[in-house]
């Protein structure tokens, strides 16, 4: 191999914030989920996407806290830790307000589609349950390799397309919005529920022409 004196330099990194045994009662929690009306997810065409039964559904209601016994534990958990990864892990000096909730329902066999929460500038998935051996996953992919894909000779963060994640009861993923994603296939033989949130940032962003002050009154 001919010899270069040229270095890399990393430019950009994207991250997921990854909390273990958030401090729920995820069988209280899950109990609840289950009992909430599910539908199937539409696609942008208006076709259906649940003929075979083999996509996820969500929840009729994207505000699912508003209906659930634990809603408020829940948000105030969640909030603490998604509050937490913007000051610690992402670096920003704002506050958070969690929007959107919504329950997922994946049936064995289902798979979905990458997708990311357009309107949003986080997002963030709980898990209520999953063993090791249910092996119930998230998947994330750059897009890195959209356009080439030529062998990979050693997976580095430059050239990584895609992440899958093996995630267990108590676990929250907080990840940015824009990020592509998608709910690996059930593997399993009984549904797969997970909770799934949409966070905007809180207070004053930015400064100059670009300030906005973002308050919510709940
Ligand atoms: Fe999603």
């Amino acid at each position: 191999m001919k010899k270069t004196n040229g270095k890399g330099l990393i430019l950009f990194s994207e991250g997921v914030f990854k909390v273990e045994n958030v401090a729920l009662n995820h069988k209280k929690i899950l109990k609840e989920l289950q009992k909430l009306k599910f539908r199937d997810i539409k696609a942008v065409d208006g076709l259906e996407t649940n003929k075979v039964k083999n996509s996820p559904q969500i929840t009729e209601s994207v505000r699912i806290l508003d209906h659930m016994e634990s809603g408020d534990i829940i948000d105030k958990e969640i909030t603490k830790h998604i509050q937490v990864s913007i000051n610690n892990f992402f670096g920003y000096d704002v506050g958070c307000k969690i929007i959107n909730t919504w329950g997922t329902k994946s049936p064995p066999g289902s798979v979905n589609n990458f997708h990311t929460h357009s309107n949003y500038w986080l997002s963030a998935v709980y898990y209520p349950h999953g063993l090791i051996k249910d092996k119930f996953r998230i998947m994330f992919e750059s897009g890195k390799h959209d356009a080439f894909a030529p062998k990979v000779s050693q997976y580095n963060n430059i050239n990584m397309n895609s992440v899958l994640f093996e995630t267990l009861e108590g676990d929250l993923l907080i990840f940015p919005a824009h990020l592509r994603h998608m709910i690996a296939p059930n593997l399993t033989s009984k549904n797969r529920y997970s909770i799934a949130f949409n966070i905007l940032p809180e207070g004053n962003i930015g400064e100059g022409d670009s300030h906005l002050v973002y308050q919510f009154t709940k």
